[in-house]
């Protein structure tokens, strides 16, 4: 798996929040990616997954470039994205919240009901069984019959993750994963994560807790104004007084 970011520029109005955005990932790499609210990193993203046109720039996985793709091609090139705000059903229980987020189903026209019944049953029962183990693996078994909406913020997180790996990616991109999730959470989740990149599933995670953010990656990017600061080993960067100095002014702000 490669990501390659080249030069992405992206404005709304006069406000530019990406200017010339450039990094690449190799491999099932684990990037992070950190700075200031505000810096651009949810914007970088939705252009990233496809859910954003950028203004100037290309994205290519693997060599393929993306950026005619909308998000559902990316997604079935290989890349999804999870929100910030997690966008769970809410009326869906966490079981058919996974099963909505399988791709491709032919299930959902009518004609296919009629015209192929037992090749739609059998699909049905697949995704069924892949949320299942989807389920198992985040240990959200005793919550899928839940409906999402009464989910704790923690667990929301861990859905927003396997509504993720439905898609069966090669790459996720994680939007702030530990945010409001306890820390016993966060330490599970984090091991899940090390766990599906094992497996060779590469990983681009947004993150402001530095602390388990750099216990999950060997690498960070940081982000200031949208632009790109500086990358390297997580203890390394946070020396880097330019560093420093973007989250500080961040602060004083
Ligand atoms: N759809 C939009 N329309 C207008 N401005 C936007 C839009 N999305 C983001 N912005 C602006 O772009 C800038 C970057 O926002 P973004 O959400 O990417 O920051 P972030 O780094 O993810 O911040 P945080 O850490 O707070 O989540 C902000 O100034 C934001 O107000
Ligand atoms: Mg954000």
């Amino acid at each position: 798996m490669s990501l390659v970011v080249r030069d992405v520029t992206k404005s709304f109005g006069g406000f530019r929040a990406l200017d010339a955005v450039s990094f690449a990932m190799d491999g099932a790499a684990m990037l992070g990616i950190i700075g200031p609210n505000g810096a651009g990193k949810s914007t970088l993203f939705s252009v990233v997954s496809g859910f954003m046109a950028a203004d100037r720039g290309t994205v290519a996985l693997d060599g393929r470039p993306l950026d005619r793709l909308g998000a559902a091609a990316r997604a079935r090139a290989g890349m999804v994205r999870t929100f910030q705000v997690p966008r769970e059903f809410h009326h869906l229980t966490v079981r058919e919240n996974l099963m909505a987020a399988a791709p491709g189903q032919s299930g959902e026209g009518l004609l296919g009901l009629f015209l192929r019944p037992g090749r739609v049953r059998a699909e049905e029962e697949a995704i069924g069984a892949e949320a299942d183990a989807t389920i198992a693996f985040l240990r959200l078994t005793a919550v899928a019959g839940t409906p999402a909406g009464r989910l704790s913020g923690g667990q929301k997180k861990l859905l927003e993750l396997g509504r993720a790996l439905m898609a069966k990616p090669r790459l996720i991109l994680l939007d702030e994963p530990f945010a409001g999730v306890n820390p016993v959470l966060v330490a599970e989740l984090g091991e899940r994560i090390a766990a599906l990149n094992a497996r060779g599933i590469g990983f681009l995670v947004i993150e402001h807790d530095l602390a388990a953010l750099s216990r999950l990656v060997p690498r960070v990017l940081v982000m200031d104004r949208g632009r790109v600061l500086a990358e390297g080993p997580p203890g390394e960067v946070l020396r880097d007084p330019a560093v420093r100095e973007a989250y500080l002014g961040g602060a004083a702000a």
